[in-house]
Formats: structure tokens, sequence, C-alpha cells
């Protein structure tokens, strides 16, 4: 009976074309659904760690909106952070916002064209105002690049926003409240940019520094934005928080390329230098929505009180207060004549000026909405250029 058996399934076997899986190809055929489980694992375990890196920015702006990336802040007003304006920066951008303290680190103190030889070793944002020791109570100390101007050392580039406005690795806003009692607050929202590209008139570029403090300020009234001042050059204009384009409820800034003047729309704007002899139209800003930076995402956070001029770190008590109180210039003095990076003026403007002052200079306890000075304080009610 056996041997029958063992010759009916041999025969059947025979009949059957389709070869019978051996124990060997059923371990194969095993191993083979394995290897592609762990496959599946693994892929989406890379997927996951280059998500959670940032590098499929598409999947994280779908889990990350504005406002759930928005900076929450404690010891500070948060209505400070929720209207905060945006910035398109124009899409011809090569001087992009800058890391605050990367200036200190690319530049030496200088007065007079010599450097201050026992500046504190390292000078850094928190002890920067030991400077006001020198040259003229620090008003004369200006912080001069290491790298000549022309060689273009990278640092002064800055850093592009990512696809959240956020400037990587760079602290490039100080935001400063100063309350004004009776619930009136002015925010100031301070812009750094490393290089200031000036206009270029009759194929003259003019004006070109290093260092640039340019600003918006809201005046809010019991946490509600009621005016808003866009600084250009000199001067600047001021509108209705109504009048102004808002993403939501923030609202939008458009700096322009290279001068970084702020405006309220994109498109081409005639600006006048302050006592300049140019004819109106010759120097002309251009705004465009080229990269959105959301300053709020990497900025420092301090509160001014108007009575005494003190500054002092708002929110969690870490931004460096030493960069408020420094009274000189975040950038080259202006070079002489005798220079020849500079060389001659052309119509009484030079390539290269002197760098800027700091933010306690941006008349920070202002009467009204424009800063205080002879210059009358239109508030528009309608956009424009
Ligand atoms: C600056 O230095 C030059 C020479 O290096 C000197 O003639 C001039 O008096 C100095 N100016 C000041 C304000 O110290
Ligand atoms: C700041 O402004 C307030 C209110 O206008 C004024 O009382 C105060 O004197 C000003 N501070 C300074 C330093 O001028
Ligand atoms: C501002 O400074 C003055 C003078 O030092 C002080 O009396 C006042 O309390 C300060 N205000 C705040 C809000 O700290
Ligand atoms: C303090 O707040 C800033 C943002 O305002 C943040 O970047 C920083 O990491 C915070 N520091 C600490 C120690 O929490």
């Amino acid at each position: 009976m056996e041997t029958m058996h063992e010759l009916q399934l041999e025969k059947g076997s025979h009949h059957n074309n389709t070869p019978r899986p051996t124990e060997l190809a059923l371990t194969k055929r095993r191993n083979i659904w394995t290897v592609l489980c762990y496959q599946t694992i693994s892929l989406l375990a890379i997927i996951y760690f280059l998500w959670q890196h940032g590098f499929l920015t598409f999947a994280r702006q779908t889990v990350c909106t504005r406002a759930d990336c928005a900076l929450q802040v404690t010891n500070f007003p948060q209505y400070v952070i929720d209207y905060a304006p945006l910035v398109w920066l124009d899409e011809d951008e090569t001087y992009f916002p800058s890391d605050i303290s990367a200036q200190v680190e690319n530049t030496h103190p200088d007065v007079n064209f010599s450097t201050i030889v026992d500046a504190p070793d390292p000078l850094t944002l928190d002890n920067l105002d030991a400077l006001n020791k020198y040259g003229n109570k620090g008003f004369d100390v200006f912080l001069t690049s290491k790298l000549d101007v022309t060689t273009n050392p990278i640092w002064l580039e800055g850093v592009v926003p990512d696809s959240h406005g956020k400037t990587k690795g760079a602290s490039s806003c100080a935001i400063i409240i100063n309350d004004r009692g009776s619930g009136r607050v002015d925010a100031f929202y301070m812009y750094f940019y490393a290089y200031n590209q000036g206009n270029t008139v009759l194929f003259h570029e003019l004006g070109d520094h290093i260092g640039d403090w340019e600003h918006n300020m809201i005046r809010f009234q019991d946490g509600k934005p009621e005016t808003m001042w866009f600084s250009q050059h000199g001067n600047g204009q001021a509108f209705t928080y109504d009048a102004v384009e808002k993403e939501d409820i923030r609202p939008i800034s458009y700096s322009a390329a290279g001068s970084h003047a702020n405006y309220a729309i994109a498109g081409s704007h005639d600006h006048s230098i302050p006592d300049a002899n140019l004819p109106f139209g010759f120097l002309i800003d251009h705004t465009s929505q080229g990269v959105l930076w959301d300053p709020t995402l990497n900025a420092y956070l301090y509160v001014y009180n108007g009575t005494d001029r003190s500054f002092s770190a708002g929110g969690n008590g870490t931004s460096p207060v030493g960069a408020m109180n420094f009274k000189g210039q975040w950038g080259d003095q202006q070079y002489p004549e005798s220079d020849p990076k500079q060389g001659k003026p052309f119509f009484g403007f030079y390539k290269y000026v002197g760098g800027p002052t700091g933010p306690w200079n941006k008349g920070l306890n202002r009467t009204l909405t424009c800063p205080d000075n002879a210059i009358r304080c239109i508030i528009r009610t309608i956009r424009g250029p």
C-alpha cells in the first residue's frame, strides 16, 4: 500500500504541469516578503527623518501654518508678536537680513580709522556698550570690516529666509516696545542687514554702507494696532493699520532691493534724500514679492523706558542689552577721497558713506507715529508708493 501511495503521488505530480514548490522555494518566498517589509519600514523611516529635518518642505508646510509656528512669549505683549509685520524682500535682493552678532564678529572697532587696541576680547552683543568709553562716549566708534569691502565678503550677504520665512541661525531683528501709559504701546520692529547697497544714479552707485538698521513701528492702543510707520532713507511714511496690506492680521511691508527702505506696496518708489539737490525721480527704489521674511522667528526682545532711555531684555530675558546701549555705528566710517575704494564724489554724493547708529537713535520716544522732526506727519488712509 505504501509503495502504491507513493507511486500515485509520483504519478500525480507527473500529471501536474506546474512544479510543486519545494521547501527551499517557500523559504525564499517568505524571505522576499520579509525583505520587502523591512524595506518599506526603512523607506518610511527615511521619509520621516527628512521631514523632521525640513528637507521635505512641501510636507512640512501642510502641518505648520504661520499661526502654528508663531513665537509664543511671556513677559512681553503677545499682541506685539501676533500683529508683527511680514516683510517681502525684493526678487533682485542680494543683501539679506543678517545676524546682528555676526556684525561684531566680522569687524573691529575703530575710532578715526585706528583700531581700539584694548577693547574687550571677545567683543559680543552683551559687552558692545563697553565701547562707549572710547571715541567721544562711543559716538565716534565704527565697527569696521576686517576684510576689504570691495572683495565682497560673504557675511555681507546675510541669510535668505527659509520656507517658513525664518532666517535660520541668524538673529536679524530686534523688537522693542515703549509703553507710553494709558494703554498706548509703540512697538518697533528693527530689521538688521549687514550691507546697504545704494541706488544707482546715472550709472553711479551711491550711498553704499556696511550695516543697515531699518524699521516698522506699530502704535497700539489697548492691544489693537492703530497706525504704522515705514522707515525710508532719512524719513518714511505713516499709514493707518486699516489701510495697509495684511496676511490675516499681520501687516505687510515691502523692503526695497539694496536700500531696504520699507514701503506699503510693491512697485517703483521715487524718493528724495533730505537736503539733496538731485531732481525728483533720480533715486528710485524697487519692491516686489521676492522672498517672504517673518522677522519674529529669530528676534531679540526689548523693553525701552522713555523716561531714563534705558533698555532691558523682554520675554525670557536672554536678549543682549549691550547691543542696544552701544552708541557707535554698525559699519565702516566713510572712506576719505584719498582711499582708492572711494574716489571722487558724484554731484556731492559718495559711493561709500558711513555706517548707521543703532535702534537707540531711531526716535523710540516719538510723539507721533512719525519720528519727531521738522517734516509734517501725514497718516495715510490709502496705500500708495
Ligand atoms: C584722525 O587721524 C588723523 C591722522 O591719522 C589726524 O590728523 C586727525 O587729527 C585725527 N582726527 C581726530 C578727530 O582725532
Ligand atoms: C519721552 O516721552 C515722554 C512722554 O511724551 C516724556 O514725558 C519724556 O520726557 C520723554 N523722554 C525723554 C527722555 O525725552
Ligand atoms: C523708567 O525709568 C524711571 C527712571 O529711572 C523709573 O522711575 C520708572 O519706574 C521706569 N519705568 C518702568 C516702567 O520701569
Ligand atoms: C528665549 O527666547 C528666544 C526667542 O525670543 C529664543 O530664541 C531663545 O531660545 C529663548 N531662550 C531660552 C533660554 O529659553
